[in-house]
């Protein structure tokens, strides 16, 4: 688990994300289809450990073993570079995906307690910026069809599809039962252009992805164009991310001025960092 750390910090916030934000170059959203994972699992994955919440147990790979075996790709400087700066991600090149962050404990917990397993059932659900993979994965366990979507491919490839094989129980089913998955990498705009056109979500489950006002604007048209008719997005989050500016009051108002969606807070937390979850529907026309 892990809580946030940027290196935005004291009175050149501002200026220093502006300056972020004019040099970002989004990633190119590309379609991550398991192939090697499937058939070395058992050699890429040494080690595994448990992600436990209440009676929820989801198998996953070390992060450390992840991180090892991304050492080859571009991605461990800009790692190593965050780690130096003692922050959690590299706005546009990595954006934290290696960790399991402290809202998805509260979003399983949430889904546990008041969605039935039966919501999940044959649902189609979205895992967005999954890191881990754990919230897609609890869906999947549950019969759901599930897209996961993670900023950067290194993590889909080292860290999400070895998670949701070990999840597998049997070997030989791995091959069959990862068909009801897909993968994407890249920045949320492209990547809703590269989803089949028609294709739309009854459940969106994201935890920790508005930390950043600059994508708001991505995520809220993601929602608008990919929820059906009937479906919900959960959004788990820090009430506020200091030293960046983002947080739930003001991605609500972004809600609002849209139009388009509503949003009520379903859940807060007590005491410590204060945390919330939104649920997110489509306004009836
Ligand atoms: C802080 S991590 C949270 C990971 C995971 N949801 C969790 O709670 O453990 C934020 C995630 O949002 C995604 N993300 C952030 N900005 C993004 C962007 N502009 N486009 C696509 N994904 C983005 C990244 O994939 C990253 O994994």
């Amino acid at each position: 688990m892990s809580t946030f750390r940027f290196n935005f910090s004291g009175a050149d916030d501002d200026n220093k994300l502006d300056e972020t934000k004019e040099t970002i170059e989004w990633l190119e959203s590309e379609e991550i289809v398991p192939d090697k994972q499937i058939k070395n699992l058992d050699s890429i994955v040494t080690r595994a450990k448990m992600f436990a919440c209440g009676d929820v147990e989801i198998g996953h790979v070390v992060v450390s073993e992840a991180m090892a075996s991304i050492e080859e790709s571009g991605l461990k400087n800009v790692i190593e570079l965050a780690e130096k700066e003692h922050s959690d991600l590299v706005a546009g090149k990595y954006e934290g995906g290696l960790k399991i962050w402290e809202c998805t404990y509260d979003l399983i917990q949430y889904l546990e307690e008041n969605l039935t397993g039966m919501k999940f059932e044959n649902s189609n659900v979205l895992d967005l910026g999954c890191g881990a993979g754990i919230l897609g994965i609890y869906a999947f366990l549950h019969n759901s069809k599930v897209t996961f979507q993670d900023y950067n491919k290194e993590v889909l490839e080292h860290l999400t599809i070895p998670n949701v094989l070990l999840n597998i129980e049997e070997e030989e089913d791995r091959e069959k039962e990862i068909q009801r998955c897909k993968f994407y990498s890249g920045d949320w705009d492209s990547f809703n252009q590269k989803l089949p056109q028609s294709e739309v979500f009854d459940i969106i489950l994201t935890s920790e992805t508005i930390y950043n006002e600059s994508n708001y604007e991505k995520l809220i048209k993601l929602f608008v164009d990919r929820l059906s008719k009937d479906g919900a997005a959960y959004v788990a989050a820090k009430t506020y991310y200091f030293g960046v500016g983002g947080g739930v009051r003001q991605f609500e108002q972004n809600i609002t001025k849209n139009g388009h969606l509503t949003s009520t807070v379903c859940w807060k937390s007590e005491g410590g960092i204060q945390r919330e979850i939104l649920k997110i529907t489509k306004l009836t026309e």
